[in-house]
């Protein structure tokens, strides 16, 4: 939690919590975040103590090798009633498994229901009954996950409608929920069943603490799934983090070194003595840069041949500016400047990169948008239009890239709580602060860790998704 957001410690302090509830006020909670790597018994806290309760719909496809991911990230489970396959195959998978009944007071972590096998509308009942039994057990900051198939290789068009449907039900669902609960929505393709691993890793645990209210696909993979490793998943590997010396970029770079990568940190020289700061701690190299030069490619490949010869495995577009003005008054550089760092040079370090086969096969590429971009933004034509931008570089690079076995997706921030968002007008901040499910701001490290999700080795399924990271912010779709 920040100390500028004094709503939250208010509201959850003794008196505070009595005046909240008595004037009918929001009471956002501390979310769970993850515990800092070394404090091994912080972090198996809070990861493995969840339980789960599972569900489905129909002969529910899905849910044997959930059982065997719950099994691998030590999540005990229990069986929805009417679905006793599931504690043969929870097992089978060495899960402690038992029925789910509500009047036993069990909290489970989260509820995970398997709706891939809806065929029609008439059988989204199955989500009613299964939700309207076990919402209300649903812990502190629990996760609900209902996995899909996609509406588009759905086998009829009575099943493309139900799976649509459940879009509707999820983000409404996540409206619903209280205490920093969380529901999503995966869509799974047949062979991306294999690939649940990193997604299910992510969204089980507080590192998924800001995203909700989310429909993402796994498509069939562009990589093989290598083998699973879930301490520094990075190591050995090379990441590159554009405006790393602060913010959301710092959060960026350290996340993704504590996962193992070398880090190379890129700034503008103005940041240096920040910039050297971050990546010293960081055991990764620093580049003083400014990505709008004509010359940022050649430099980054030429860093990268000295500090990283074996190639780049990682690449994020985070460094990103606003020049807020309503159009009539923005001037022609503001437009320019915006356009030019948010999405033109990104464009252009990835052809470089390309070009030179820095990008190596199974490489991951993500580009930070905003939901500014997403909703759209009064004084915010100029960056709004290059976050869009960003989005439609993802959708257009990653039918291409997936040939060559590159992933390229990207995350929109919502409210972050970072210096840039503190020095907005204050009820404006307020405002965006509040106006999610959440009620609340999101830190930057949120970002960092769906990054360092969507740079996961084992998300191969995942390439041209948008992942919000805006605690369903009620802005935009
Ligand atoms: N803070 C939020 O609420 C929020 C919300 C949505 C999206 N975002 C996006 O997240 C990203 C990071 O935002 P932040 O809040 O950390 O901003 P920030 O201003 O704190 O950090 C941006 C960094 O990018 C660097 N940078 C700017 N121009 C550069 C250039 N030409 N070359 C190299 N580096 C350059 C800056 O020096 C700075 O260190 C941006 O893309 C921003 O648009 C932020």
């Amino acid at each position: 939690m920040t100390t500028s957001d004094r709503y939250l410690a208010f509201a959850n302090s003794a008196v505070g919590s009595r005046l909240a509830d008595a004037l009918g006020l929001p009471r956002p909670v501390p979310l769970e975040r993850m515990p800092d790597y070394g404090d091994e018994v912080a972090e198996a806290r809070a990861i493995h103590a969840p339980l789960a309760v599972v569900g489905g719909a129909g002969d529910a496809p899905l849910l044997p090798g959930l059982a065997r991911e719950l099994h691998w990230l030590g999540i005990p489970s229990l069986a929805h009633a009417g679905r006793l396959g599931w504690i043969s195959y929870a097992n089978k998978a060495g899960t402690m498994s038992g029925r789910f009944n509500a009047n036993e007071g069990v909290r489970p972590k989260a509820l995970l229901f398997d709706a891939s096998a809806i065929a029609d509308t008439g059988a989204l009942a199955s989500l009613y009954t299964f939700f309207h039994d076990t919402l209300a057990s649903l812990d502190r900051c629990g996760r609900v996950l209902v996995l899909g198939l996609p509406p588009s290789i759905a086998a009829t068009p009575h099943a493309s409608t139900a799976q649509r449907a459940l879009e509707g039900f999820v983000r409404s669902l996540a409206k619903e929920l209280r205490r920093g609960a969380t529901a999503q929505l995966l869509y799974i393709a047949p062979r991306a069943r294999e690939s649940l691993h990193s997604t299910l890793r992510f969204f089980l645990s507080p590192r998924a603490a800001y995203v909700s209210g989310q429909a993402i696909t796994l498509q069939n993979p562009v990589f093989e799934t290598p083998p699973m490793r879930d301490r520094r998943p990075l190591a050995g590997q090379v990441a590159v983090v554009t405006g790393a010396a602060r913010g959301i970029g710092e959060a960026i770079a350290t996340v993704l070194a504590r996962d193992g990568a070398h880090v190379v940190c890129v700034d503008i020289p103005a940041a240096q003595d920040a910039l050297s700061t971050v990546a010293t701690r960081l055991d990764g190299s620093a580049l003083a840069c400014d990505i709008t030069s004509p010359e940022a490619g050649a430099t980054l490949i030429a860093h990268l041949s000295a500090h990283a010869p074996q190639g780049l495995d990682i690449l994020v577009h985070n460094a990103g500016v606003t020049r807020d003005k309503t159009l009539v008054r923005m001037s022609d550089a503001q437009w320019q400047s915006v356009l030019d760092i948010n999405v033109g040079a990104p464009q252009r370090l990835n052809s470089a990169l390309l070009d030179a086969g820095a990008l190596r096969a199974g490489s991951r590429v993500v580009g930070v948008a905003s939901i500014s971009g997403i909703a759209g933004n009064r004084g915010q034509t100029n960056y709004a239009t290059s976050k869009a931008a960003v989005i439609g570089m993802v959708e257009a690079w990653s039918p291409i890239l997936a040939e060559r076995q590159i992933s390229i997706n990207a995350v929109a921030p919502g409210f972050i709580e970072t210096k840039m968002t503190a020095a907005v007008p204050f009820a404006i901040r307020e405002a965006g602060r509040r106006m999610n499910s959440l009620g609340q701001g999101g830190q930057p490290v949120d970002v960092a860790e769906a990054i360092a999700w969507l740079a996961h080795p084992a998300s191969g399924a995942l390439t041209g998704q948008v992942v919000r990271v805006c605690g369903q912010s009620l802005l935009g779709a």
